[in-house]
């Protein structure tokens, strides 16, 4: 089967994108808010800059003191709230222990939610409703259905249960009649669970945690993990070394690391600024 390798999907919807964004009368503009030296997080930002960049929508970053006062940040997010100008607005997640992300999270507008994160938008999510929908989940579903991998009735293992990943990915599967189950650190027997599931999504953030011998023949396997290994190199969940073996000899799918579903959730993040942007024009 294939390695779901996102680039080409990517480039060809940076070029649809930006069709669309000459349509609009206003570009769209993206705010995203970092706080603190979080080196990963410092990452995931520039790449979503540059994204923005090559489909032609403005983005700016507001980085603030690690030791910022709650009290501050609410102001910020209040302000661009209000702010016509800014079509979408982002907290980069992990934030410092001493703010309350749960509580920043929530003081974004609905509509400006571009990550699908306010109880609003999951609430939405849940209930069939439209919505902004987290981007890590949208950019999985788009990765599947440009590979015609079919998902209605095939049993799913979600392992991962966080408010980004696992819960809103559930609700997606559910939307087109998959069979779902998540794990996580307390699940019994999820080595049995993975060798019976048709799709696998990794979020465990462990590298080498899953080998060839893990997974049955024909399984789809979706690795969301971006970790790190001893030689400093970007890797998922999935062993490297596996890939050939689980790809060519077992005639899996498998999303690569990097170059799977990180770069989908950045070209989400993005078409989903242009999306409330499209809908502000409508109104
Ligand atoms: N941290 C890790 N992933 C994400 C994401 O998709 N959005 C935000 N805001 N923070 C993150």
């Amino acid at each position: 089967m294939t390695l779901l390798d996102a680039r080409q999907l990517v480039t060809k919807k940076v070029s649809e994108l930006k069709n669309r964004v000459d349509k609009l009368r206003k570009k769209p503009s993206l705010v995203i808010i970092r706080i603190g030296e979080d080196f990963a997080s410092g990452k995931y930002v520039a790449n979503k800059i540059k994204k923005c960049e090559e489909v032609g929508i403005d983005s700016k970053i507001i980085h603030l003191d690690e030791n910022i006062k709650q009290s501050e940040v609410e102001k910020i997010i209040l302000d661009l709230n209000k702010n016509k100008d800014v079509t979408g607005v982002l907290l980069q997640l992990p934030i410092p222990k001493h703010l309350d992300e749960d509580y920043l999270t929530n003081l974004i507008e609905d509509e400006k939610d571009v990550d699908g994160f306010t109880i609003g938008n999951m609430g939405r999510l849940s209930l069939n409703l439209d919505g902004n929908v987290a981007c890590t989940p949208r950019g999985i579903m788009t990765l599947l259905k440009e590979f015609n991998i079919q998902i209605e009735g095939k049993d799913v293992l979600i392992i991962n249960r966080s408010n980004i990943v696992g819960k809103p990915l559930a609700q997606l599967f559910l939307k087109e009649n998959a069979t779902v189950t998540i794990a996580h650190s307390k699940t019994k027997n999820l080595k049995d669970k993975i060798v019976s599931s048709d799709i696998v999504v990794t979020a465990i953030g462990k590298a080498n945690f899953l080998r060839a011998e893990d997974f049955s023949n024909n399984t789809t396997i979706i690795d969301v993990s971006i970790n790190f290994n001893e030689e400093g190199k970007m890797c998922g969940d999935v062993s490297k070394e596996d890939y050939n073996i689980i790809v060519n000899d077992k005639q899996c799918n498998l999303t690569p690391v990097p170059n799977g579903v990180g770069q989908m959730t950045v070209i989400e993040l993005i078409e989903q600024t242009i999306e409330i942007a499209e809908k502000g024009e409508i109104k």
